[in-house]
């Protein structure tokens, strides 16, 4: 449903239109054409591995020229939007060179068909292979933006929760909410396929809105199993969520959230928000803000995968940081690297320093988790505690 198809001799849009989207092509050729005087003069050919119809996306001016399918053609369609946020997000030098190539792209256009001269393209030659990378990893990601925008409409995402521990007794103090993706034919769907592509593209904020919608329906059950077993459970249970620097830059993310909470009757202490540091990095003025108000009114702020991003240490003292947590990639070599094992207790020791507890992420072995309660981590994350399991199953294990 991502693909066009066109039969041959389709035209697919005029010069002087105004244009929506850029089509890659994936089979039959395209011809780029002129009307002058009556005739047709053929600009070019293009065939499968080529995108065309990119130049009225990129600089909003009208087509260039005119399109039609030659054979009966497959397209998949690049839109506007798609586009745009692609080329806000990337370097201003390249979208600086890209504004001035178009721009003398046409001017050279302009003045040839003024002196009546056409510059005759050549008919598709063999993309080189770095163009046909490109292409493909274009089509995936295009392909895979659209498919998550549906399954967002058909409600095929699913919340999993991995428990959190206290370190020493074992007691459940929380849990992580991750995101699955329940696909009609795939099967379960692990965010690693498809976060990447979503936060490139924006549309987390929209997957980030079902998460936090989702714990508004979930989040009470949670909280009223904990209550019916607190033997098992330390304090009050919170869940943590993870979310991107792309919702933080939204304005409306943290009156987002505080509705949620104040509409599903959850004390604010009961959720932290998990960022990471490259998320952190992205727009650190729109995240202070957001954060600052999201501790204000008593949420948890959590950094994510501590240590492995390129950032400073400079946040930690002007962000309303309440949990660090340690990266999977240091609790696994811990007890063989004695370089890891300075890591973590480093990790640990800045923790205590500044205040605020550590959870350890990946704990999967026993003397993994000795290690890090005897060095002074409060709380483990990992399958030795429980995999990422559907609420159903979390639910029961709260109450047992
Ligand atoms: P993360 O936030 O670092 O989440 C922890 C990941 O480690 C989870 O992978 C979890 O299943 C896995 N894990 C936990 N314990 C162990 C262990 O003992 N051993 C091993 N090998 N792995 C363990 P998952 O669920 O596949 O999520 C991957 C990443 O996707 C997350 O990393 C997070 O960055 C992102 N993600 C997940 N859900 C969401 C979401 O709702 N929103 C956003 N923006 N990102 C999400
Ligand atoms: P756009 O201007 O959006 O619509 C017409 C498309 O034709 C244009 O984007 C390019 O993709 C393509 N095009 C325009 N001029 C030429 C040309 N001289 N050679 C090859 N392709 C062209
Ligand atoms: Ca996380
Ligand atoms: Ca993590």
């Amino acid at each position: 449903y991502a693909h066009v198809t066109l039969e041959a001799g389709t035209i697919l849009f005029e010069e002087e239109e105004p244009g929506a989207y850029a089509y890659l092509i994936t089979r039959g050729r395209i011809e780029i054409f002129l009307r002058r005087d009556g005739a047709e003069i053929q600009l070019a050919v293009r065939g499968p591995g080529e995108i065309f119809g990119e130049m009225a996306i990129l600089d909003s001016d009208p087509r260039s020229a005119s399109a039609r399918a030659l054979d009966d053609c497959e397209l998949v369609p690049v839109s506007e939007a798609q586009i745009r946020h692609r080329l806000s997000e990337t370097d201003p030098i390249l979208r600086l060179c890209l504004t001035v190539v178009m721009a003398r792209y046409r001017e050279t256009a302009a003045l040839l068909r003024e002196r009546g001269v056409v510059a005759r393209g050549d008919p598709a030659a063999a993309p080189s292979p770095a163009a046909r990378a490109d292409f493909d990893a274009a089509i995936t990601a295009v392909v895979l933006e659209r498919e998550l925008r549906r399954a967002l409409d058909r409600q095929e995402f699913e919340l999993f929760f991995q428990p959190i521990v206290r370190l020493g007794s074992e007691m459940l103090a929380g849990f992580e909410a991750l995101i699955r993706w329940r696909h009609p034919e795939r099967g379960l769907v692990a965010p690693a396929a498809f976060i990447p592509v979503a936060e490139e593209s924006g549309l987390i904020v929209d997957i980030t809105a079902w998460v936090v919608a989702e714990i508004g329906r979930v989040l009470p059950g949670i909280m009223r199993a904990g209550l019916r077993n607190v033997a098992a459970i330390e304090g009050s249970l919170f869940v943590s969520v993870n979310v991107s620097g792309h919702d933080l830059a939204r304005a409306s993310f943290p009156g987002m959230v505080c509705e949620m909470l104040r509409a599903a009757g959850i004390a604010p202490g009961s959720l932290k928000l998990e960022i990471t540091e490259s998320t952190l990095m992205r727009d650190p003025a729109s995240a202070t803000d957001a954060l600052t108000l999201c501790r204000a009114s008593g949420m948890g702020i959590a950094i994510d995968d501590f240590g492995t991003g390129y950032s400073s240490l400079s946040y930690l003292s002007t962000l309303p940081i309440t949990t660090l947590k340690v990266d999977r990639a240091f609790v696994r070599a811990m007890l063989s690297e004695p370089r890891d094992h300075k890591i973590v207790q480093t990790i640990l020791r800045l923790a205590d320093e500044i205040g605020i507890p550590a959870v350890a992420e990946g704990i999967e072995e026993p003397a993994e988790a000795r290690a890090l309660a005897a060095m002074g981590c409060a709380y483990g994350q990992g399958y030795l505690f429980g995999r990422p399991a559907p609420l159903a199953e979390t639910l029961d294990r709260i109450r047992s």
